[in-house]
């Protein structure tokens, strides 16, 4: 697939924002490993940290002990996740800690329904599947759990109607659905939907594996619509993208739910959970996070990139909106209007809904060496994430490059006509 669209390249050192091939390309990341690289590749103060945690020959997991690291990563991250969110449970993936929430929302609640937003990824295990409603990543490997519903993300009337049910052990959703198409939830939905829970006996769970780490400005986008979860799930940016690692944030009763007992005390747990190498790059991550302001980097950069890609790109006819919160934004497609384009764009998608935006990645991969790509459950939006360490020349660099990559979507056949190429390259879609 990567040689198909021409992105099979080799890297030999990425950092910060930059990465560098093999054969001596510089390529500017504006995925983020998918909102991994909050910190930018391989920050010298999170790798410093890391060799000198070998160093120490500590107790990197003994399975028997109290691993101070891990406690202290826990005790940090409740303090920066606020309101009732006072004990932390770690895992090492965002899908991990979906399992997790689940079996936390049964046990404390003792109701078995699961309730989660269409559109929304929650990652490719059996239980976070069984929360993702589009069908294509579930085919063939049903049967998925039962007793899971979903509504539509925004829709406080439908959610309140499943949730008057009393079955549901909890909600969990994205609060700005990331590979729906960075979706943005209206301003009063978290709130409310937080409410409703309650009124209903449901708890309220933030996926927050994207949208964490002060990945759209504050620590937590729930921090930004006033909303207080019962439980959190971070991941991806949590450990400076080189150790695998995840948390759910609980609250003391969700806690006192679920190790209920001396009998309870490892009811759910997982091998290197609480490794040391993990605790101490979420450590080293935060500091630097913290240190370097990140998060009102991320608020002032991301409104900065949003103003100067709608400068850029408002006079093209197959952009939509720009949008999204910090350094999470979008930029959506539209089919075009005008005849000669319409068919180009109608055959691809007929070919694969996919095609236009990967066509659009490709281009701007190869001509511009900036790496993208488009959301997983939104085949029109192209995800704009830079880690947020991003410079303003950078910024400028990716605004250039999409333009003029919109620019030659409109006004040349030559677009058109490598995508068809594309396509009689036999790929077997
Ligand atoms: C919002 C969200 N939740 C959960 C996951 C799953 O995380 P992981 O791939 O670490 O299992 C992802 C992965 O992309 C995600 O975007």
């Amino acid at each position: 697939m990567l040689n198909l669209v021409g992105m099979n390249v080799r890297y030999e050192r990425c950092l910060g924002t930059e990465l560098f091939t093999e054969d001596g390309r510089r390529i500017l990341d504006f995925l983020s490993g998918y909102c991994v690289h909050n910190t930018g590749h391989n920050h010298p103060a999170i790798v410093q940290a890391l060799k000198d945690e070998l160093d120490r020959c500590g107790p990197a997991m003994l399975q028997t002990d109290v691993p101070e690291l891990a406690g202290e990563l826990a005790r940090r991250l409740c303090r920066l996740a606020g309101g009732g969110l006072n004990k932390a449970y770690f895992g090492s993936s965002g899908s991990e800690g979906v399992e997790a929430a689940i079996k936390f929302c049964r046990a404390a609640t003792g109701r078995t329904g699961l309730l989660y937003c269409t559109g929304g990824f929650h990652g490719l295990t059996c239980g976070a599947l069984s929360l993702m409603s589009d069908p294509f990543w579930r085919a063939g490997f049903g049967p998925m759990l039962p007793e899971t519903e979903h509504v539509q993300f925004g829709n406080l009337a439908a959610l309140e109607e499943k949730l008057a049910t009393r079955r549901f052990a909890g909600f969990i959703t994205e609060p700005i659905q990331s590979e729906a198409g960075i979706t943005l939830p209206p301003r009063e939905y978290l709130k409310a939907a937080e409410h409703l829970c309650k009124r209903h006996g449901t708890l309220f769970v933030l996926d927050e594996v994207q949208t964490g780490m002060f990945r759209t400005g504050p620590f937590l986008a729930a921090h930004e619509y006033g909303a207080r979860p019962d439980m959190v799930i971070l991941a991806k940016a949590l450990s400076g993208g080189l150790i695998p690692s995840g948390a759910v944030l609980i609250t003391d009763e969700i806690y006192e739910g679920v190790y209920s007992s001396i009998r309870h005390a490892f009811i759910h747990t997982s091998t290197y959970s609480e490794n040391g190498l993990a605790m101490r790059a979420g450590l080293a991550t935060l500091d630097v996070l913290e240190g370097e302001r990140l998060g009102e980097r991320a608020t002032a950069a991301g409104e900065g990139l949003r103003r100067r890609l709608r400068e850029a790109l408002s006079r093209f006819e197959m952009v939509k909106e720009v949008r999204g919160a910090g350094l999470l934004c979008g930029i959506e497609f539209t089919a075009p209007r005008g005849l000669g384009m319409r068919v180009s764009f109608e055959a691809f998608r007929k070919i694969h809904p996919a095609m236009f935006g990967q066509c659009v990645v490709m281009r701007l991969f190869r001509e511009r060496g900036i790496l993208t790509q488009i959301c997983g459950n939104n085949f029109m939006v192209l995800k704009v994430a830079p880690p947020l360490t991003v410079s303003d020349a950078q910024i400028e660099e990716f605004v250039e490059g999409i333009r003029e990559t919109m620019e030659y979507v409109h006004s040349s056949g030559g677009f058109w006509g490598e995508a068809r190429q594309l396509v009689r390259r036999g790929i077997k879609i």
